[in-house]
C-alpha cells in the first residue's frame, strides 16, 4: 500500500463536497477478514449466488472461452481475495487438461498471502504468479505475455466503480486485450429493495463495522482521531436507480484532525461520508458500460434464482 497515495485520497475525498472516501482502502488486515465474514452472512446472498455459478457450471463456463488443444492461457483475476469461487473454474481447467498460469492481482497483499497459500495447498501443481497492486494501474502489463488471456473480475467488483468509471475502466481493459480473449464479468443483478439492502446492512453489524474500519485505519495509518462513538453506519438503495450506496453518518457536529496530512475537518451534524456504491447491472446497463469498446457479450451464466450473473465477455 501506497501511504503518499493514501493520504492523497483521503485529503481529496474529505475536501470535497459532499465528503467521500475512496471503498479501495476498506481491505487492510482487518478489512480483509471482515469481507470474508460478510461473504458468509445469511443476507449476503451475492457469494453464494455466484458460488452457485461456478460450482455447478464451470464446465459450461470453460467450453464458452473455446481453448484449443495443445493451446496456453493466462487466468488474470483482478481483486482475486480469497478465490473461493475461481477455484472450481481452476479444477475445472485442470480436469480439461488445459495448460494455464493462474495470475491474481490484489491491492492487498495480505489477501494474496491467504489466497497463495490455500491454492497450493489445494492444486500443488499450480502455476501461480501473485501480483500485487491497483488494478487500475496495472492494465498495462496484460499485453506483455503473448499467451490468450481469461480476465476474471468477479464478485461484483465492478459494481464498486461509477458508471462513468466503469466505462473508461472497461475502455481500457478492452485495449489491452489482444481479439479472443475473453473476460468474465460477475456482477449483481438489479433486485427488490427488500433483498438488496440487507446484504449492506446486516443484523450483526458486519457491514457497519467492515465501514467503521475504514476510520480506523485512517486513525491507525494517518494519525488522525475520528471518535468511532460519533459515525454511525448508514445504507441506501433505491431500486429504480439499481445502487446500493454505503455512508459513515456524523451524528453530532466535530472537528477530526489528521495529523500526517496536517488537515482538520469539520463535519456537521448528520453529514455523510460516501464510501461505498454497490452497482447492480442488467443487460441494457451493461451494454451502456460496453459502449463502443471493441467487445461483445457472449453469454451469461445465472444461478437459479437470477440473483447474480457472470456474463462471458468476448474481445472482438
Ligand atoms: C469485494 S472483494 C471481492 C473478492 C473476489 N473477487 C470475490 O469475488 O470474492 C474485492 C477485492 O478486490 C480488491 N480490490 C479492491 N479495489 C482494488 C483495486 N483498485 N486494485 C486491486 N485490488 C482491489 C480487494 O482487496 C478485495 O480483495
Amino acid at each position: 500500500m501506497n501511504l503518499e497515495q493514501f493520504k492523497q485520497d483521503v485529503l481529496t475525498g474529505l475536501s470535497q463536497n459532499p465528503k467521500q472516501l475512496p471503498s479501495k482502502y476498506f481491505y487492510d488486515k482487518r478489512g480483509d477478514e471482515l469481507f470474508v465474514q460478510i461473504m458468509n452472512m445469511p443476507e449476503y446472498y451475492l457469494t453464494r449466488a455466484e458460488m452457485e455459478i461456478f460450482q455447478q457450471q464451470s464446465y459450461e463456463i470453460i467450453s464458452s472461452f473455446n481453448i484449443q488443444k495443445g493451446e496456453e492461457i493466462e487466468v488474470v483475476e483482478l481483486g482475486a481475495g480469497d478465490g473461493t469461487k475461481t477455484i472450481h473454474l481452476l479444477f475445472e481447467l485442470i480436469r480439461f487438461r488445459v495448460t494455464f498460469k493462474y495470475i491474481p492481482i490484489d491491492i492487498s497483499s495480505n489477501a494474496l498471502n491467504g489466497l497463495e497459500h490455500r491454492m497450493k495447498e489445494e492444486i500443488p501443481n499450480l502455476s501461480i504468479n501473485t501480483l500485487q497492486g491497483d488494478y487500475f494501474q496495472m492494465l498495462n502489463d496484460l499485453k506483455k505475455s503473448p499467451n490468450r488471456k481469461i480476465i476474471l473480475f468477479l464478485g461484483s467488483n465492478i459494481g464498486n466503480m461509477s458508471d462513468e468509471q466503469a466505462k473508461s475502466f472497461i475502455a481500457s481493459l478492452s485495449q489491452n486485450l489482444n481479439p479472443g480473449d475473453k473476460l468474465v464479468l460477475g456482477v449483481d443483478l438489479i433486485k427488490e429493495k427488500e433483498i438488496v439492502l440487507p446484504a449492506y446492512n446486516d443484523a450483526a453489524g458486519i457491514t457497519r463495522d467492515f465501514n467503521l474500519n475504514l476510520l480506523e485505519r485512517i486513525n491507525r495509518e494517518l494519525k488522525a482521531n475520528f471518535d468511532l462513538a460519533h459515525f454511525v453506519h448508514d445504507p441506501e438503495y433505491t431500486e429504480s436507480e439499481g445502487i446500493a450506496k454505503s455512508f459513515l453518518k456524523s451524528t453530532k457536529r466535530q472537528v477530526v484532525k489528521i495529523e500526517s496530512i496536517e488537515k482538520s475537518f469539520v463535519f456537521e451534524e448528520n453529514e455523510r461520508i460516501h464510501t461505498e456504491i454497490s452497482r447492480k447491472y442488467n443487460d441494457q446497463i451493461l451494454a451502456n458500460i460496453i459502449g463502443k469498446s471493441p467487445l461483445e457479450v457472449q453469454d451469461c451464466f445465472t444461478d437459479q434464482k437470477s440473483l447474480f450473473g457472470d456474463y462471458i465477455i468476448n474481445r472482438v
